[in-house]
């Protein structure tokens, strides 16, 4: 079965959120793109027609890609860019996960617009989901937008060295919504709206494409059953606010139950514990409204929903770590043997200018783990390397520990913390069972860094505050029932535990979810080799993959 969602063309386009100038690339002339709806088993087709004047690839966040690791889509880890006036087909299967996915550029800061929504239904249609059939679904985005063009944006940090993390709006769905204010005019950007039916239950897809930002989400005046988070169902879990990070996304069932008469703000908030609170970032906010069918339209303002603090980690922690798997006949359940474990800091340090960082003075903010801040190769992309056994790409000299060993959880007396930049994998073998400490440093600010790896789900076993001790942890680990993800928020100062099966052999990056932290270091990959039999090996590229 094909379920080809026709022509996704990258094209340049002017899109009016407060600057009626602005020129943004997006895909079919939409913000968000359109979103690619399957069941699960479907062959999926894109054609990527790039009209943009830019380099671009597309990754289709959470898709496992076994037997098609070529059509990931990271730019210089799976394949070379698509060029400008150029085309390619990315194929693969919806095989084996069912839930709320997206797909964003992977290239530069483009996917500020370029993105949108990946629904994966059960084979059966609606009858297959393992809660009430809901009446209706709705696509939740989250996102940012930015003033400026992002690929000048993303082009003068790398000069300059300095990060540049702060959108000019939060958007829902692409628009703002009418608290945003456009500077120096009265217009007021456009608003989100949803229709609902008194009584009828909604299935909300929520997905965090914003760039830099973790969101809280709370509908005014009603709640939400937590149903699923990327693409794994939970154990329903009730609540009014949901948090997302960069790069998770959060299936969850609202029933609109409340007084039909009135309307109701939806609201997107930054959650962010490394920032001062006097910061502009804490300002944005962005709004849709819900309204009832039928009720006839009130001219008062929708109720506002009381939102957590811009640094209530409290809250965020209380969500991110509340959620566990719904146990289920044919579901993944989590390996008791580990073969590989590694102890691993992410973080942001500092490091030496490099030579084409022209107009940096001295030292820049480098992302790392485990001290190796990580460069793409420039010239092959290195799932080509690893096929065709390319040497001096790649070193396998990933570290299972860091070099050093600190309070990680506070800003040490010394910055004076080595990083180097340089490009090492860790080689595991296939089918191994890997344990990863995810430890937060805190040396530049507290972050609750978005760690996202490709190809796989993880099982997040334990979380906590502080630094990580084995002994005490290990009694916390949830083998039972943990939540399965693709991406992870790493409490700020704290660390997180996390187990996966290497059945997918390639090359997968494992990088900071935040698109500023990406380019300048806070990334890894793993190296999976080729297992046993032909269907367990990686496949040759197809023939068209872009070239450098
Ligand atoms: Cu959603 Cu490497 O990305």
């Amino acid at each position: 079965l094909v379920a080809c969602c026709g022509h996704a063309a990258t094209v340049e386009h002017t899109f009016d959120l407060c600057q009626p100038a602005t020129v943004i690339t997006a895909v079919n002339g939409q913000l968000p793109g359109p979103t690619i709806r399957v069941h699960e088993g479907d062959t999926v087709v894109v054609h990527v027609i790039n009209n943009s004047p830019y380099n671009i690839t597309v990754h289709w966040h959470g898709l496992f890609q076994r037997g098609t690791q070529w059509a990931d889509g990271p730019e210089m880890v799976t394949q070379c860019p698509i060029r400008p006036g150029s085309r390619y087909t990315y194929r693969y299967n919806a095989t084996g996960q069912e839930g709320t996915l997206w797909w964003h550029a992977h290239s530069s800061m483009l996917r500020a617009t370029v993105y949108g929504a990946i629904v994966i239904k059960p084979r059966s249609g609606d009858q297959g989901y393992p809660f009430p059939k809901p009446n209706k679904e709705e696509i939740i985005l989250l996102g940012e937008w930015w003033n400026q063009n992002v690929f000048d944006l993303d082009r003068e940090a790398f000069l300059t060295g300095i990060l540049v993390d702060r959108a000019d709006a939060y958007t829902i769905n692409g628009m703002p919504g009418d608290m945003h204010k456009c500077p120096g005019s009265n217009r007021k950007p456009r608003t989100f709206k949803l229709k609902v039916q008194s009584k009828s239950t909604y299935l909300l897809r929520i997905i965090n494409a914003a760039v830099n930002t973790p969101m809280f989400f709370k509908i005014a005046g009603h709640n939400f059953t937590v149903v699923g988070a990327d693409a794994s169902y939970t154990t329903p879990y009730e609540t009014d606010v949901a948090v997302v990070a960069p790069g998770q996304t959060v299936d969850a069932l609202m029933v609109a139950d409340a007084a039909p008469s009135r309307r109701y703000y939806m609201v997107a908030s930054p959650y962010n514990s490394a920032r001062p609170s006097n910061q502009p970032f804490r300002k944005g906010t962005a709004t849709a409204v819900l309204e009832y069918t039928g009720a006839h339209r009130r001219t008062r303002r929708p109720l506002f929903a009381r939102m957590p603090r811009f640094k209530d980690t409290a809250t965020a922690h209380r969500f991110l770590t509340s959620l566990t798997a719904l146990v289920r006949p044919g579901q993944p359940i989590v390996p008791l043997a580990v073969d590989t474990r590694m102890f691993v800091t992410v973080g942001l340090g500092f490091a030496d200018c490099r030579p084409e960082q022209t107009r940096c003075k001295n030292q820049v903010f480098a992302g790392s783990m485990n001290n190796a801040s990580f460069v793409l190769p420039a010239t092959i992309s290195l799932l080509e390397a690893h096929f065709r056994n390319v040497t001096g790409v790649y070193t396998r000299d990933f570290p299972d520990r860091p070099l050093l060993e600190f309070n990680y959880s506070r800003p040490p007396r010394n910055m004076d913390v080595t990083t180097t930049k340089s490009t090492k994998v860790k080689t595991v073998r296939y089918n191994a069972t890997v344990e990863m400490v995810l430890q937060n440093t805190a040396l530049v600010a507290r972050e609750s860094h978005p760690m996202h790896l490709h190809g796989h789900n993880f099982f997040v076993l334990a979380q906590g505050f502080g630094n990580f001790h084995q002994d005490t942890a290990e009694k916390r680990y949830n083998l039972v029932n943990p939540q399965e993800r693709n991406t992870l928020a790493v409490p700020p100062g704290g660390w997180a535990v996390i187990r996966f099966v290497a059945n997918n052999p390639g090359m997968w990056i494992m990088h900071c979810h935040f698109d500023a932290h990406l380019p300048i270091g806070l990334a890894m990959v793993f190296e999976v080799q080729d297992g046993p039999t032909q269907d367990t090996a990686l496949p040759p590229p197809p023939a068209d993959l872009p070239q450098c």
